[in-house]
């Protein structure tokens, strides 16, 4: 199929998308960009990275650097929008809400970019379409991810209490301890520029593998669907914290 841009638009595909995941982690649509695109986009981290002198660097939906690039286009553009709508309800188990994509494209290399990568977390919110946009050649740089481990819960303390359990020092220690000696219980996966993989990421316990201080890892992320929209304890703690996303 070519591109510009490859969206299963029938409930089929959508349901066929979420049985995948369900079943393995993660489903992926090859090609989901064109080569042409995906040039473009790798000149714009590159330059980026360049810019910043290697460190980290993210940038928000709607940020001036993205103009221009399909990178501002996509999570705007509507069947995109309701695609990720669609999954995500798969895995709500109810329509949810309309919702404001959370975009996030990461620049990954250098000192700062290992100390931001390697953390095993839960997302906040229940789909994760990721993006990879540049990938080390050197095999470094994989998506660690586990199939799902958690249910979407009622409750957002007790969506905290599992958050704080992975990410507490015991659990960290256990699944990197895991992910070095390969077991089956976590995916090392490759990820393919250009292609886009999807995944339940309120669910499953997943981080990015470090980067080679040398390399560039640069991924586009899509966030859709809030389980706990409007909760009291969140907005508290948001404000407390002066965060829009947690
Ligand atoms: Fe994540």
């Amino acid at each position: 199929m070519e591109s510009r841009w490859q969206v299963p638009i029938t409930d089929r595909d959508i349901g066929g998308l979420a049985a995948e995941i369900d079943n393995n982690g993660y489903a992926v649509i090859k090609n989901y960009i064109s080569t042409g695109e995906l040039s473009e986009l790798q000149e714009f981290v590159r330059k980026a990275a360049a810019g910043a002198r290697g460190q980290y660097i993210g940038f928000e939906k709607n940020s001036e650097a993205l103009t221009g690039t399909l990178l501002a286009e996509l999570p705007k553009w509507p069947p995109f929008v309701e695609m990720c709508h669609s999954l995500a309800d798969r895995s709500l188990g109810y329509d949810g809400p309309p919702f404001d994509i959370y975009q996030m494209v990461r620049v990954v290399t250098g000192d700062t970019g290992q100390r931001v990568s390697g953390v095993f977390h839960y997302d906040s919110y229940v789909l994760t379409a990721l993006l990879p946009i540049t990938i080390p050649n050197d095999g470094s740089g994989k998506l660690l991810l586990m199939k799902p481990t958690r249910r979407i819960r009622s409750s957002y303390l007790t969506n905290l209490l599992d958050k704080a359990v992975v990410g507490s020092k015991f659990m960290q220690k256990q699944l990197h301890k895991l992910a070095k000696r390969q077991s089956q219980r976590i995916d090392r996966l490759s990820l393919q520029p250009g292609n886009l993989y999807f995944f339940w990421g309120y669910r499953s316990i997943h981080t990015n593998e470090m980067v080679d201080q040398s390399s560039l890892r640069a991924t586009a992320l899509f966030h859709y669907g809030d389980p706990h929209t409007g909760n009291k304890l969140r907005d508290r703690i948001r404000a407390f914290r002066g965060l829009k996303h947690y």
